[in-house]
């Protein structure tokens, strides 16, 4: 296994922004919806993109990806299985499940099981589904389903902490190919969501209101091949921000979608950051010192993402006071608040509270990543720590950042990623 090993720096530069992972997922998964080809352009080459694309060749499917761009084609060869091996890696994978209903009226796809952020339930998915008729058993921890008398309903997709964004990738998929009207009633409203919609209209499909908590869907017979841009990773565009802050260094992130990330854009500049947005795309960000302390509470979509929570609360490390961070979404999402006190920090965790003390320094130290966003919070820290900081368990960064380190030097940080 490879780890990260980081020593202090100051960062300059500008930073492009890779395609959206959380949008490319779903969106591999709805080419289950035609037998004609899609082409995919700007998808970032990550661990989970190759997961859920030999994912997709186990389906029957024919893949290229070279440069960014994925083509996905049918072949003869028939399947309706994803197997464990591969979902309990990848859990978005389930989103396959919806799209193999509508096309295929069956399917079999193993339940995605837990990780350190969570339960990660799909009740959600499994509700939606089942309204639209699929006839769903779990058995022996697969989803086993038929999808032959499916048709339109009325959904209402809430549950204890909200929208679920894959949940309704799955009914807005499986909806879009089975006869009749579905409506979807608190729907997710990620930009991720929004994006498979528009993707789906490009199929063919009779969507609108994507992107909004209420959704409506016809059915149509057929949906056909398109080409598509993948839209820019706002999670990645939001570390590349808290990175700027931690660190205290003028960065311009480029290509990212400044809409997407007016939550996160409102909660630095209460940290007193300077920020100024340019809409050919670009972001500049100007750290003033001292932070101010404030309180997150992470929400769906537009709120405060709790795909930045960890990178921002290392920033938070840093702020004169006392910050709050209210968990909403993932109550355990806070595995790297142990290793961030590892490196003298003040994060007292109570429940999906986290209270941290700002403090004038950090101390590099040997950590332990353990989520893909803990991870980038760790390299952070890294980054902003006096002295040398080892990163290990990388892997997780893998799945979700494209070319990290690479990126990050180019802005003149100190990293370098070492056998272990
Ligand atoms: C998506 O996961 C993202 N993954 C996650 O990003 C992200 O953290 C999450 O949305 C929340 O924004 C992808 O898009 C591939 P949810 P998803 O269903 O769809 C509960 C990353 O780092 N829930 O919106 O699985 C759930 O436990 C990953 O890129 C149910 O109760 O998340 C959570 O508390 C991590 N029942 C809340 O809803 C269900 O059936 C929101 O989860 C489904 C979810």
């Amino acid at each position: 296994m490879d780890k990260l090993v980081i020593h202090k720096s100051s960062l300059s530069g500008s930073v492009e922004v890779s395609g959206s992972k959380n949008a490319a997922l779903p969106i591999i998964a709805a080419t289950i919806l035609t037998d004609e080809d899609c082409i995919l352009h700007n998808v970032p080459n990550l661990m989970d993109v190759r997961t859920m694309l030999k994912i997709l060749e186990g389906l029957g499917k024919q893949i290229t990806f070279e440069n960014g761009t994925v083509i996905i084609k049918a072949t003869k060869k028939q399947g309706y299985v994803a197997p464990y091996r591969l979902v309990r890696t990848m859990r978005a994978s389930f989103c396959c499940l919806g799209p193999l209903l509508a096309k295929k009226k069956k399917a079999k796809v193993s339940l995605p099981g837990g990780c350190v952020i969570g339960v990660r339930p799909v009740d959600l998915h499994i509700k939606g589904l089942k309204i639209l008729g699929a006839d769903i058993n779990i058995e022996k921890g697969y989803c086993v389903a038929d999808g032959k008398n499916m048709r339109g309903s009325h959904i209402y997709l809430g549950g204890q902490y909200g929208s679920s964004v894959l949940a309704t990738d799955n009914v807005m998929m499986a909806a879009a190919l089975i006869d009749g009207e579905t409506i979807i009633e608190y729907a997710a409203c990620e930009p991720e969501v929004e994006s498979l919609g528009i993707f789906l209209k490009k199929m063919g499909a009779d969507i609108t209101g994507e992107g909004t908590p209420l959704v409506r869907i016809r059915g149509v017979k057929k949906l056909g091949g398109c080409e598509f841009d993948i839209i820019p990773d706002r999670i990645e565009a939001g570390t590349f921000l808290a990175t700027s802050i931690a660190t205290g260094s003028v960065l311009e992130i480029k290509g990212a979608n400044p809409f997407h990330l007016t939550s996160a854009i409102e909660v630095a500049r209460e940290m007193g950051t300077e920020i100024n947005i340019d809409n050919a795309r670009s972001i500049i960000i100007k750290p003033k010192l001292p932070l101010k302390p404030v309180n997150i509470a992470t929400l769906p979509y537009p709120g405060f993402p709790t795909d930045l929570q960890a990178q921002f609360m290392v920033c938070l490390c840093f702020a004169k006071g006392i910050s709050l961070i209210t968990e909403k979404i993932y109550p355990d999402r806070f595995m790297h608040v142990a290793e961030l006190n590892r490196m003298g920090a003040r994060i007292q965790r109570n429940g999906p509270y986290a209270i941290i003390e700002g403090k004038e320094k950090l101390f590099g130290a040997e950590v332990m990543a353990s989520d893909l966003r803990a991870s980038a919070a760790l390299v952070i820290a890294g980054l902003s720590a006096e002295d040398k900081t080892e990163v290990f368990r990388v892997y997780h960064i893998d799945r979700g950042y494209e070319h990290i380190e690479e990126k990050l030097r180019k802005l003149g940080a100190k990293i370098k990623r070492e056998k272990q």
